[in-house]
């Protein structure tokens, strides 16, 4: 896949078709800067509005969109974010899926557990993330790229 924002390649990934048969729109987003993120926060926060999410899973899903974002900026060199609406029918859902074109994760436990960093963070991103949201999965591989995948339903 190439980056429509800046002809960067970023890793191909089957998580990007998670969701396939739920998903009744897709925005993508470009992650470069501290700006980039700002707007993913605004656009997340109105898209759990929409949804009627409460404030307590608004913020949450919010929350766990910038840790990803900030490390796909810090670590991955930059790449997108996917906005999915999702309806599986009975409830409707928010996805997100961040990619980037980086070193990719040699040890995904080692990246989830609390307190593991090498960017000399607090660690709490990936397992942070995880926690606060529905559904989660990471994908990555070597030299190619990593992409992370959330998802919040209404409940
Ligand atoms: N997109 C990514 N590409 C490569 N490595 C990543 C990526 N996201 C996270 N990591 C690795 O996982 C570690 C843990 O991430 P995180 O839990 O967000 O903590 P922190 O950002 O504070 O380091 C990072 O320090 C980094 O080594
Ligand atoms: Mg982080």
């Amino acid at each position: 896949m190439i980056d429509a924002h800046t002809n960067a390649v970023l890793f191909e990934t089957e998580l990007l078709d998670s969701h396939r048969q739920q998903r009744t729109a897709r925005v993508t987003l470009p992650l470069r800067s501290d700006e980039d993120v700002v707007g993913l926060r605004k656009q997340v926060r109105e898209r759990a509005v929409a949804i009627a999410l409460s404030l307590v899973d608004q913020t949450k899903l919010v929350t766990a969109a910038s840790e990803l974002a900030r490390n796909t900026i810090k670590y991955g060199g930059g790449g997108e974010v996917h906005l999915d609406a999702l309806s599986d029918g009975i409830r409707k859902g928010i996805g997100l899926i961040f990619v980037d074109g980086g070193p990719g994760i040699p040890d995904l436990d080692s990246a989830l557990r609390d307190g593991f960093t090498t960017g000399g963070g607090l660690g709490l991103g990936l397992g942070g993330s995880k926690r606060l949201v529905d559904e989660f999965a990471i994908d990555s591989r070597m030299d190619e790229g990593t992409a992370v995948m959330v998802v919040k339903w209404k409940r």
